[in-house]
């Protein structure tokens, strides 16, 4: 047991990567090139989504869709306080004002009820994430947007394949951004997407993504100040086999879940984020909210617990209302997951044996 170690997550790589990549270095093709091309139109083609644009991470695809509404500063947006900080911390960079949401309590993705509270008349848009690969209520979120004009970005960096009745996460806003970091469902090592239906909106982001540089016309004609957002083509390459394996991704992540639910589901002290029945989500990290009566000894000294026996877990993301680098605000649901959340391994090639020992060792240190 000693040297025991399973980590909280793994990529993997499944197929043709290499091949593709050495191909992609062999054509001298480095910046743009066919594999770019590729992958974006594999991408197009899964979501059925006519424009899907390759960005160098999901940091820049929220930045680059925030360009391509044409966020001025002052502008406020929308996040929800318990979630990974991006949409939040670029907004601070291009001048925007964060406002910061509650979540529900049970599926831990952007309240719809609660949304409105939040809305003012500088709310240029709402930016709900699917968080750990839930979908937000996309159908009551819309609905409020429409009602006061407000864009919608879907956050997608950790729901790639979730659906939400039936659609694609990342389908239904204006605009959605995806990650293509080493962790996620599908990695070019660092990369995102940024996805839209809207040929205005592409035409606008693929200016800000390259310069605002249109090569068909000039070189060196800058349309706009626009920013290097570019993902490089061996990347995509990794991109390109990894989509190829799409059912296989799929089948193990499910069967990783499902492995999970059967130890976990209904356990004393231990509470899984609740998907709702109009969600098929593929969960990116599994996350158990800890009944602190049952784990007296808290969230973070279970994390060294369970790190001592070789299994690496991660805290929930800090809420917001936490963080000392926004506005004061207090957000009690977001701060009362944020402090009991855990997240444990998850990734396509944990093993059941893996799970079973992960579980074990969890139960086991309940009261
Ligand atoms: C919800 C969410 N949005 C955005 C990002 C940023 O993506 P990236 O790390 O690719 O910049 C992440 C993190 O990976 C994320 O989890």
């Amino acid at each position: 047991m000693k040297d025991k170690f399973i980590p909280w997550t793994k990529p993997n790589f499944w197929g043709n990567e290499i091949e593709y990549v050495t191909d992609a270095l062999k054509s001298t093709w480095i910046s743009g090139g066919e594999y770019l091309e590729r992958m974006e139109s594999g991408f197009s083609k899964l979501l059925e989504q006519k424009h899907v644009l390759a960005v160098s991470n999901g940091t820049t695809a929220i930045h680059l869709a925030y360009l391509g509404l044409g966020l001025k500063p002052g502008d406020e947006v929308i996040v929800p306080g318990f979630a990974f900080m991006a949409a939040a911390n670029i907004a601070i960079h291009m001048g925007l004002r964060p406002v910061f949401a509650e979540i529900d309590p049970d599926t831990w993705c952007l309240s719809a009820e609660e949304l409105p509270k939040y809305i003012s008349t500088k709310t240029k848009a709402i930016i709900p994430i699917h968080t750990y690969g839930n979908v937000c209520a996309m159908d009551e979120i819309m609905e409020i947007a429409e009602v006061h004009k407000i864009a919608v970005i879907e956050d997608c960096a950790e729901s790639l394949f979730s659906k939400y009745k039936g659609r694609e996460s990342g389908t239904i806003g204006e605009l959605s951004t995806f990650s293509l970091q080493a962790t996620k469902m599908i990695t070019t090592g660092e990369g995102g997407l940024v996805v839209t239906s809207s040929d205005e909106l592409k035409k606008r982001m693929m200016l800000y993504r390259s310069h605002g540089m249109d090569r068909g016309k000039k070189f060196y004609w800058h349309e706009l100040p626009g920013h290097n957002f570019r993902l490089t083509n061996f990347q995509a390459a990794i991109g390109v086999a990894q989509l190829e394996q799409k059912d296989a991704i799929l089948t193990e992540r499910y069967r990783v879940n499902e492995e999970y639910k059967k130890y976990l589901l209904d356990k004393d002290g231990i509470t899984m984020q609740k998907v709702n029945s109009d969600v098929d989500a593929v969960i990116w990290a599994i996350a158990l909210k800890l009944d602190s009566k049952v784990f007296p000894q808290g969230r973070d000294k279970l994390i060294e617990q369970l790190k001592s026996v070789g299994i690496e877990t991660r805290p929930g993301f800090y809420a917001s209302s936490i963080l000392e680098i926004y506005e004061p605000h207090s957000l009690p649901v977001c701060e009362d997951i944020s402090k009991n959340v855990i997240s444990v391994p998850t990734f396509s090639t944990l093993t059941n044996e893996d799970i079973g020992y992960i579980c074990e060792q969890l139960l086991k240190l309940r009261k």
